[in-house]
């Protein structure tokens, strides 16, 4: 390990009110203090983050409790006296402090032996150079740059690399291998190659890892700017299969008689870029992850059609619970609204296709409700074939969906139609318990109206259940003679 021979200083970089406090205090305290990791190197990414984390030469308890009593009664203070860390929480700023230490790990063991130690030693547990530098707060050598593995090369160059052996890096927290990929994915940065190895090799210690740590560090990679970057990593690496099998399913491609199919799981993360190209919104980016998920288990080669994977829609959707489960995923409207948009991914495509009628049109609103304009985008992104001239068709024929769309909205105000005649008044009406009866009927009701054979008004949706009822023979209306 090499010392910068002439440290660089960024006392500039410090100019926040906060920093003067933590300085004052370091040397109230005598103790040597630094700022650390993700803040630091977001500082030189200029990307905004309102988490700092101070590494005390000394106890990390004391110094935050010295930071809340000159902060006043505003100040939160938090004490986890087993971990030997602090947290002050002060308006909208969190700082975290930790006495520096040193980790050794037992082979046999996944708990590591904890001891004082150095900012050296502190620095050297650290998953990766970018996320190692740290800054000094004692004023005598105030924004001095500590940079033992070249953390600031690297991120010049845009390079993800750990401070020592990576296999040891890798094998102290198996999570830090999603982790480089998510920084390469978040923050647009490369593997370094000996990096990128060592994930191959011990990509099964991620095993040991809990799902809710794994699906934090894959929310990230989809929120991404390109998520592909991280998703083309994890299957490069080899961990995809290992934390998401039926995403890995949809890899490859296969021909009989001459006729191949395109590789789903690459047109899949091309459409995740091209929604995160105009959306933010965490849970489309899923839809758009698991739009083909069903594809694996529906793929078929018939000689006449090719290939096939027909209702792969409908089995996909069925699929999305299972997936959240496991994923440690929300279980609630969020999934709802995933397996919504993957069961209608296709809907507006087909429309597109055939004569696109009022009343399908009407069906779709009905369906996709205040959803409709999220499952435009994630189709609009669904095309993504090489053939140019089938892609222009598309996009034209998808125009003329989207103006429909507009216009039978306007016209009907269909997106959050309830139907004028609930359950409640069939029943009343002609004097039925809750049966299949009551729900045919009302079926009947909302059929007739997206169809257009009755206006959506309450005296027309009344004559036309007298009329279905009767032709049903359901039982006639109360207070009525034969
Ligand atoms: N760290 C580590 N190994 C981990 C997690 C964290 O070495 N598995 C170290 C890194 O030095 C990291 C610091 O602890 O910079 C703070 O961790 P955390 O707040 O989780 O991550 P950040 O790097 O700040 O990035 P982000 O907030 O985007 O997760």
């Amino acid at each position: 390990m090499t010392r910068n021979p002439e440290p660089m200083n960024y006392s500039d970089k410090l100019q926040a009110p906060v920093f003067s406090i933590l300085s004052d205090i370091a040397d109230e305290m005598g103790k040597e203090s630094y700022v650390i990791g993700g803040y630091v190197r977001d500082l030189f990414l200029h990307r905004p983050s309102k988490d700092i984390d101070v590494v005390v030469v000394g106890s990390g308890i004391e110094m935050a409790q010295a930071f809340a009593r000159k902060l006043g009664k505003h100040a939160h203070l938090s004490v986890f006296k087993n971990f030997g860390t602090a947290q002050v929480k002060y308006k909208d700023l969190e700082v975290e402090f930790v006495g520096a230490r040193r980790e050794s790990y037992r082979h046999d063991s996944r708990n590591p032996i904890v001891e004082d130690g150095t900012l050296e030693d502190d620095q050297n547990r650290r998953d990766f150079t970018i996320n190692a530098l740290a800054l000094c707060l004692n004023k005598n050598r105030f924004g001095e740059l500590v940079d033992p593995f070249g953390g600031m090369e690297d991120m010049e160059n845009l390079i993800i690399r750990t401070p020592l052996d990576p296999d040891i890096t890798f094998s102290d927290d198996p999570l830090r291998m999603m982790r480089g990929i998510r920084f390469a994915s978040q923050l647009g940065f490369y593997l370094e190659l000996g990096t990128f190895e060592a994930i191959e090799r011990n990509k099964e210690r991620i095993s040991i890892i809990s799902r809710e740590r794994i699906i934090d560090e894959l929310n990230k990679i989809m929120l991404s700017r390109r998520p592909s970057v991280g998703f083309l990593l994890l299957d490069k690496t080899g961990l995809l299969p290992l934390i998401f099998p039926e995403l890995a399913a949809l890899k490859g491609t296969q021909t009989i008689d001459g006729c191949g199919h395109k590789d789903n799981f690459m047109h899949t993360i091309t459409v995740v870029d091209k929604v995160a190209e105009t959306s933010d919104n965490l849970w489309l980016r899923w839809a758009a992850l698991l739009h083909d998920i069903g594809k694996p288990r529906t793929k078929r080669y018939d000689k006449r059609l090719g290939w096939t994977f027909h209702n792969h829609n409908f089995v996909g959707a069925k699929m999305i619970p299972g997936i959240f489960k496991t994923m440690k995923l929300p279980l609630n409207d969020k999934m709802k609204y995933v397996q919504k948009l993957v069961n209608l991914h296709m809907r507006p495509i087909v429309l597109s296709e055939d004569e696109i009628t009022d009343s399908a049109v009407r069906r779709l609103l009905f369906e996709a409700g205040n959803d409709i304009d999220d499952l435009m985008v994630l189709c609009n992104a669904d095309i993504t074939s090489k053939n140019q001239e089938k892609v222009k068709r598309y996009r034209q024929n998808f125009q003329i969906v989207r103006q429909k769309l507009k216009d039978i909205e306007e016209k009907d105000r269909i997106r959050n139609f309830q139907p004028p005649i609930n359950g409640q008044e069939i029943m009343e009406t002609f004097n039925l318990p809750p049966s299949n009866q009551v729900g045919d009927l009302k079926a009947a009701i909302k059929d007739a109206i997206l169809d257009g054979i009755i206006p959506n008004e309450y005296e027309a949706a009344r004559a036309f259940m007298l009329q279905k009822a009767a032709e049903m023979g359901i039982g006639k209306p109360e207070g009525t003679t034969a």
